[in-house]
């Protein structure tokens, strides 16, 4: 038993110690001119769902609650949103070349189909980022007709 007691104690002395070590935080009050909105028109109940279920990761704008300031919480959503942002990002959008625009349009559309974001991990915690059938065909639906729009202008 004795051994037990100081694992223990071990372990919640590094669970202590680790929260100090708090990651960057993804926050930027800059207005962005390169916002998707700039080239992509989004209407406001599509802008509602993506900011509650895409934004941590994708724009330059995390909302943290407090969950996120306990370690390795903090850093494993610090991760993602590295991850996130590299591969796509809302807040810079309007700064891709149109061609990247709809390649990115259309994985996000894929993605919504095949279940695969919001992480799964994400949602766990998140409960504001599961998306119901209706939302889901909301965003794959405006995926679809923004890509038309710019097919349009870049067939
Ligand atoms: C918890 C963080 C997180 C959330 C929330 C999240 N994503 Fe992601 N997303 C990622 C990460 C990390 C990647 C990089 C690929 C990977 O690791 O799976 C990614 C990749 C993607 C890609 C692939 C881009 C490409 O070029 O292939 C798309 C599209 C995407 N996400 C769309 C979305 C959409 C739409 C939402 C909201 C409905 C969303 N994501 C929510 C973290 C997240």
């Amino acid at each position: 038993m004795h051994i037990f007691k100081k694992i223990l104690v071990v372990l919640l002395i590094i669970f202590i110690v680790i929260q100090f070590i708090q990651p960057d935080r993804n926050k930027s009050v800059q207005v962005v001119p390169a916002d998707v909105t700039k080239d992509v028109s989004v209407p406001e109940n599509v802008q509602i769902i993506l900011q509650a279920a895409c934004y941590d990761c994708h724009s330059n704008n995390t909302n943290y609650p407090w969950y996120n300031y306990v370690q390795p919480v903090g850093w494993i959503l610090a991760n993602h949103i590295k991850h996130g942002k590299r591969d796509l990002n809302f807040s810079d959008f309007g700064s891709y070349p149109i061609r990247k625009q709809q390649s990115k349009l259309k994985a996000i559309a894929d993605q919504i189909k095949d279940g695969e974001m919001p992480l799964y991990s994400y949602t766990i915690i998140h409960k504001k980022a599961r998306l119901s059938k209706e939302q889901k065909v909301l965003i794959t639906d405006w995926a679809q007709k923004a890509q038309d729009s710019l097919d349009k202008i870049n067939p």
